[in-house]
């Protein structure tokens, strides 16, 4: 069942996901003594991760994954870790956030990944964005990924550069052990209304969600609630 919180803007709904994460990594760190996290790329989780490194949280016991990476060099600008960086890794010890190696090319960069998160046998949290098709990490409508069920994958043909991408496979997002996304905008609202219609993306395969998004995200959705 997904869950939806509905805030006026982009900025409450940011800091309430980063209200939630912080209980729930605290929850996990209470249960298993560590929380791994996947988070997200693109722009909209920045004010999010402003408002997460503010809290008191047991950082030590804390690991962080992108959830997906852009086939560029290092320190590219439009890398995932690159943005992230500005936001979240300048305040973690570099140990403890885990990138992956998107500049061996796709392939290459999945095989190495799968090494890495090879002893995690279910992620805590699954922090996630989507795209206005869909989308969510590097896993788009129609692409083969979405059919390779290996836990980290290499995605070619990415209708949103660049076209060579990795990332987390829907079968790791669907076996974390909460999900939630991010979203804001008034160019999401028509996917947000056809995923409430019941219309399936690869957002939305990935189990049940906490969804945190901005009133320009409604289309005829109530305040708040569950389906
Ligand atoms: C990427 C991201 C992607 C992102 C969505 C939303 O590499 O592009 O991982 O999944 O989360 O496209 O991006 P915005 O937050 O910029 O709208």
């Amino acid at each position: 069942m997904h869950h939806w919180s509905v805030y006026k803007q982009l900025e409450e709904a940011s800091k309430a996901a980063a209200d939630f994460l912080a209980e729930n990594i605290l929850a996990s760190v209470k249960a298993r003594g560590v929380c791994h996290v996947i988070v997200p790329g693109g722009n909209t989780p920045a004010r999010c991760f402003d408002y997460l490194i503010k809290k008191s949280l047991p950082w030590e016991k804390i690991h962080w994954y992108p959830g997906d990476e852009r086939c560029y060099p290092e320190g590219h600008p439009e890398r995932n870790d690159v943005m992230l960086r500005e936001h979240l890794l300048a305040h973690i010890a570099v140990s403890h956030f885990h990138p992956m190696r998107a500049e061996l090319g796709a392939e290459q960069a999945a095989k190495a990944y799968r090494e890495t998160i090879q002893a995690i046998d279910a992620f805590d949290i699954a922090f996630l964005g989507m795209g206005e098709d869909g989308h969510t990490a590097s896993l788009f409508p129609g692409n083969a990924a979405l059919q390779d069920n290996q836990t980290v994958v290499a995605v070619s043909h990415s209708p949103k550069p660049p076209a060579e991408r990795v990332s987390m496979s829907l079968n790791t997002l669907r076996q974390s052990r909460l999900r939630m996304v991010l979203a804001a905008g008034a160019g999401k609202a028509g996917i947000i209304e056809r995923i409430r219609a019941g219309d399936n993306f690869p957002v939305n395969s990935i189990g049940d969600i906490h969804w945190f998004i901005d009133e320009a995200c409604l289309a005829t959705m109530s305040e708040e609630g569950n389906d």
